[in-house]
């Protein structure tokens, strides 16, 4: 019997590739870039399996270009907003993604942009940099306390959780919304359920961590960031279309919130009219879950669920359940 064929659509660690390479024909995306749509119906045809990236739409006009073979499109991501569900479901494809072994590096990483934003840290780096500072000033760079603040978490799931637990360290009030209560939670943080015109009203930092769907597109937009406090910070590091991207400039040019630190955009790599221009925010180029060791758990969990599909044993993660019946 021939290798099965997977296919990879960018460079992901070598050694997750060189697992792979042991027991299929393995072809990698050769450019240091995502592929065009065109490149992706070309580069999927004939593969048992494909690992795909967050920016690779994976719809009904992929799946039929890979061809009635392929049996698994693994996520190399815990979001999977990219993904037609249906349209896989309909053609017996299975859908799998990485949850689980993001979250603690997610979870810090919007900490640091909850601090960096805080306490003005890339800003400040730019003037140091630019040649710009001539000495201690007792009123340059002010920032905003977080010790002792209220800490407003939307969505307390995997990352919103794990997020949520490290305010300890910071003495931090912590009100949260999410589907339902976690009495659990709320007993062990110290934690009060709200809804979300509370979160909005009480929250000195608010951080995202929903998952992107019809309901929770533009979850902050003009009318959300007015409800906000004016010293109140935004942190997304969850999926850009949350936030209503335009609006979040109008509203950090004219101090209706102090500031924002964003991993996520809504277009990305394209960035609103003049949101790079304003020193109240910190972005970064969607960086959270990027570490060494969450990279390389990323890649054991697409290679763990390539594996047991094209054996056919059921995969750990499948997200289109429907799939399975
Ligand atoms: C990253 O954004 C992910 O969904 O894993
Ligand atoms: C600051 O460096 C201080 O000593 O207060």
């Amino acid at each position: 019997m021939s290798k099965s064929s997977v296919y990879v659509t960018r460079m992901i660690p070598q050694q997750t590739i060189d697992t792979l390479r042991e027991r299929y024909d393995v072809e990698v995306n050769p450019h240091d870039r995502a592929l065009t749509k065109e490149e992706l119906l070309q580069a999927v045809r004939r593969r048992d399996a494909v690992i795909s990236l967050l920016t690779d739409k994976i719809d009904g006009e992929v799946l039929d270009a890979a061809g009635p073979q392929c049996k698994i499109i693994a996520n190399y991501a815990v979001g999977f907003n990219n993904f037609d569900l249906d349209a896989a479901t309909a053609r017996g494809v299975i859908m799998t993604n990485t949850p689980g072994v993001l979250d603690d590096a997610t979870a810090t990483h919007a900490w640091a942009l909850l601090l960096a934003t805080a306490r003005r840290i890339s800003e400040s780096e730019r003037y140091v940099r630019a040649g710009r500072w001539h000495g201690w000033a007792p009123m340059a760079f002010i920032g905003q306390d977080v010790d002792n603040t209220t800490l407003g978490v939307a969505g307390l799931g995997r990352i919103g959780s794990k997020f949520a637990r490290k305010a300890a360290a910071f003495d931090m009030n912590i009100i949260y919304t999410d589907a339902k209560p976690n009495a659990e939670f709320e007993r062990q943080y110290n934690a009060r359920f709200v809804d979300k015109t509370t979160l909005l009203r009480e929250s000195d930092y608010l951080s995202l961590h929903l998952p992107l769907l019809p309901e929770t597109h533009h979850y902050i937009g003009a009318a959300e960031l007015s409800a906000m406090k004016p010293t109140a910070v935004l942190i997304n590091a969850a999926r850009g279309p949350l936030v209503d991207e335009k609006a979040l400039v109008a509203a950090l040019k004219q101090n209706v919130i102090w500031g924002a630190g964003l991993d996520v955009f809504e277009d990305e790599p394209v960035l609103a009219p003049g949101l790079a221009e304003l020193d109240n925010v910190v972005i970064v180029p969607h960086i959270a879950s990027a570490t060494t060791q969450t990279r390389l758990a990323m890649g054991k969990i697409v290679t763990d669920n390539v594996i047991r599909v094209l054996s056919g044993e059921a995969p750990l993660n499948c997200i289109n359940l429907q799939v399975l019946k």
